[in-house]
């Protein structure tokens, strides 16, 4: 790896799909508090990213100062009430002269920006691509990582270039996690514009599963569980398939403001531990027979994580068998379900489940 971090996807929240740009440090510092209260950064949650528009203009010596109205105590000072809570600091620039939002980006001030963000406190940075012209992608993640490697502090790099250079080609030494599609909505499949659905997401992290292991892995995008637009049924589909993918679980919710349910998603930790099983290897699709699917992963120990996806809009048996996991059909396999939090008889040969309209069963079995 390129700096010995992220040796499980990493865990946090980010504040861009559900506040944007409009952002400030008491709406940081309150999420911050959420993190802790909602049982959420026990559950393995501990970066805090401020994502875009954070920024406000370089100093007369080209040092990035942060946004005066919004963040009028400084970052040091918020990094510092974040540490705090036991929690970790992120932050968010860009590869190219101006971020997406139009705020300054780093180009020509990477190793000066760095060194900022290390004297802040700043633990993770997320790298985007916006105004970034003609640049090579690779050379230009490059000297990033390299800077932030120069600084000496442990610093989780985030490559996001949206897949469009095949960063998992080249991302293992250079960074810890990369987007490999366009941005995510609050949408259960489709597109919107350059927008991916979760649907749509999942189908193309097909092929990509070699390139994930421990300290680099693939980034399907942030998490949409609990900004509205999707059913709980929805939610717990995505957050299971991102967890069975080794995804990065980024929250992308109000957690100040957040339901029962959603928590209850977002915490389940026999979902976690797949997610952050040490293997690190992302799950395969081993079988699709139109809108029934099969994920599935090896995990430490010799069990499987599988995850048993219905696309369509009625209620449906899935079934995975022996088979589709290349194991002996007459084996003998325990099965827990990881929603129900409960063991279900040993099965062998095949195990079948009604999974309704755009829900998942997710299982244990070993
Ligand atoms: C890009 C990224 C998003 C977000 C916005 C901020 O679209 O892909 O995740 O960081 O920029 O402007």
């Amino acid at each position: 790896t390129a700096n010995g971090l992220a040796l499980t996807p990493p865990m946090g929240w980010n504040t861009w799909n559900r506040f944007g740009c409009t952002i400030n440090e008491t709406l940081i510092r309150q999420a911050a508090d959420a993190m802790v209260s909602s049982g959420m950064r026990d559950a393995g949650y501990v970066y805090i990213v401020i994502d875009d528009c954070w920024q406000g203009e370089r100093d007369a010596k080209g040092n990035i100062q942060p946004d005066a109205q919004r963040f009028p105590s400084g970052m040091k000072a918020l990094g510092d009430y974040i540490h705090a809570q036991g929690l970790k600091f992120g932050i968010y620039s860009d590869a190219g002269k101006l971020t997406c939002g139009k705020r300054p980006g780093s180009l020509g001030h990477e190793y000066q920006d760095a060194l900022t963000y290390a004297s802040w406190g700043v633990d993770y940075l997320k790298y985007d691509w916006c105004s970034t012209y003609t640049q090579d992608a690779r050379s230009t993640y490059e000297t990033m990582s390299d800077a932030l490697r120069a600084t000496g502090r442990p610093i989780v790099f985030s490559i996001c270039e949206w897949g469009l250079n095949k960063p998992w080609l080249w991302g293992e030494t250079i960074g810890n996690l990369w987007r490999t599609t366009d941005d995510i909505y609050d949408h259960w499949e489709g597109r919107h514009g350059f927008e991916h659905s979760v649907m749509d997401i999942l189908d193309l992290q097909v092929g990509l599963e070699t390139y994930a292991g421990p300290g680099h892995w693939n980034d399907p995008d942030m998490l949409e569980v609990g900004n509205g637009k999707m059913t709980l049924e929805e939610y717990k589909s995505h957050f299971s398939l991102w967890a069975v993918l080794a995804a990065p679980l980024m929250a992308g919710n109000d957690l100040a403001n957040m339901s029962a349910d959603i928590k209850t998603i977002l915490t389940n930790g026999e979902v976690i531990a797949v997610d952050q099983d040490p293997l690190g290897i992302q799950a395969s699709r081993v079988a699709k027979h139109g809108d029934y699917e099969v994920w599935a992963r090896p995990l430490k120990g010799g069990g499987r994580a599988v995850v048993l996806l219905n696309r369509s809009a009625s209620t449906h048996a899935v079934t995975v068998t022996w088979d589709d996991l290349h194991l002996p059909a007459n084996l003998r396999l325990k099965v827990r379900d990881l929603w129900a939090h409960r063991d279900l008889p040993e099965a062998s040969g095949r195990f079948s489940a009604d999974v309704p309209s755009h829900g998942v069963v997710m299982l244990r079995m070993e």
